[in-house]
């Protein structure tokens, strides 16, 4: 019997789908929890590129079973989208897909009103991806809004509809009509609906292993992120357990997925955030634009106060550093170590945006590499300052790195062995 969460642990985008898809090959099960169409990733495979939002993408092997759980918010319509082209390109999803009854419906309404945030917000504005998931896990929370299983009961559904439309104060454009395309959609996708919770808890306690896959970011959580600039699902190890109806006991092993160095989309604090030719060469090597709205990614150097807060607060075994390569050819490279306010240095990690907005950075400075690392499997054949770099990480985190990514590749994948 095993499970192992895979998180990521800055602002998302740390490459989690890469480490998803690497451990994979050994998973029976690979389960979301929270989050929905606002993470994005592309896996390439042999030359084919595979784009996923929602559905989990343990499932390019072909015999994995996947599981989107009841924590999550489901776009049908972008779901079913993303299905049919996955379809297109040869995945087989019969009997091997599965999805919670109980995770939130995300409408067209929902995203409408994600849309009009950031004028209603002004100076304030999260920056959100604009799939409605701020709205929907809102409804949720309201208790007004609408689940998967809803689907499957017309009548119930015209009601809760119809109840959720005078709860916004919005006329339903053509309720008629959006409760015919919501039957339509329902009919594709009923026969992945389940009862998810009941069939994961049976698959750990049958010695099957499972890998939980997490979305955007530890510093993106709702509770514990950079509040208010942060998603609206809990991201942490916690998240997983509720968010699937999981047993906390039963998360055995908990990975962290960290970038070499450190990205943000959106709006809020970001203390080690740099604007210089640096910034602007790492954007273009990593390629850091949104997957999901194509924004320029801001840029940082690898923050070791914030990794040292995200590993505790996940209780993390082990680290995966990615995009190592993507710091080649850089003279220096920085890690920061500490935070000053006002002349005095900070304990830790400090949640509050004023002062993550206000602190300084302290530094360390490390020499560079040249060298192309794409090809490297193993640690020793590492530039000598590659590994410095590696070592400077996970002495600061207090977490010891198991994998190390240095290209897209799932094969580019260094298995760090002690
Ligand atoms: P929302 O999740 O669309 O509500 O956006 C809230 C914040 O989380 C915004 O700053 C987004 O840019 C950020 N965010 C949401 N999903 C992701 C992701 O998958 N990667 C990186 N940032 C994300």
């Amino acid at each position: 019997m095993s499970s192992l969460t895979v998180l990521g642990c800055m602002w998302g985008d740390e490459g989690k789908a890469k480490i998803v898809d690497f451990l994979g090959a050994n998973a029976d099960v690979v389960a979301r929890f929270q989050g929905g169409a606002n993470a994005g990733h592309t896996i390439v495979l042999e030359g084919n590129k595979y784009v996923f939002h929602t559905v989990p993408s343990g499932i390019l092997y072909p015999k994995t079973k996947c599981v989107i759980g009841a924590g999550t918010v489901i776009d049908p319509y972008g779901l079913r989208g993303e299905m049919r082209a996955l379809m297109k390109q040869g995945i087989d999803f019969g009997g091997r897909m599965f999805i919670d009854v109980r995770a939130g419906l995300v409408l067209p309404l929902h995203k409408e009103l994600d849309g009009s945030t950031e004028e209603e917000l002004g100076a304030s504005k999260i920056g959100t991806t604009g799939k409605g998931i701020g709205p929907a896990y809102s409804d949720q929370a309201a208790r007004c809004g609408l689940r998967f299983g809803d689907l499957g009961h017309p009548d119930w559904l015209k009601q809760r509809l119809a109840s959720l439309y005078a709860y916004h104060d919005l006329e339903p454009r053509d309720l008629t009509c959006e409760l015919k395309e919501l039957a339509e959609v329902w009919e594709f996708l009923k026969p992945f609906a389940a009862q998810a919770d009941e069939l994961l808890r049976n698959c750990y306690l049958a010695g099957e292993s499972i890998l939980f896959e997490g979305a955007q970011g530890t510093l993106l959580d709702l509770t514990y992120g950079t509040y208010p600039y942060v998603t609206s699902s809990n991201t942490t190890t916690g998240g997983a357990s509720i968010g699937i109806g999981f047993p906390p006991r039963w998360l055995d092993k908990t990975i962290g997925v960290y970038k070499a160095y450190v990205t943000r989309v959106g709006e809020g604090p970001f203390p080690t955030e740099i604007f210089d030719e640096t910034a602007e060469q790492i954007r273009a090597m990593g390629n850091e634009f949104g997957a999901t709205t194509g924004r320029p990614r801001r840029i940082g150097w690898f923050d070791a106060v914030a990794a040292k807060y995200t590993a505790s607060l996940n209780g993390l075994d082990a680290l995966a550093l990615t995009l190592l390569d993507v710091l080649s050819g850089l003279p220096e490279l920085k890690i920061c170590t500490g935070y000053w306010l006002d002349g005095n240095k900070l304990p830790g990690y400090t949640p509050h945006p004023l002062i993550l907005e206000r602190l300084e950075p302290e530094y360390l400075s490390l020499p560079g590499w040249d060298a192309d690392l794409g090809k490297i499997r193993s640690l020793h054949r590492l530039p000598k300052t590659a590994k410095e770099y590696l070592e400077a990480v996970q002495d600061l985190v207090e977490v010891p790195i198991e994998l190390v990514s240095v290209g897209k590749d799932r094969t580019q994948t260094i298995v760090v062995k002690r």
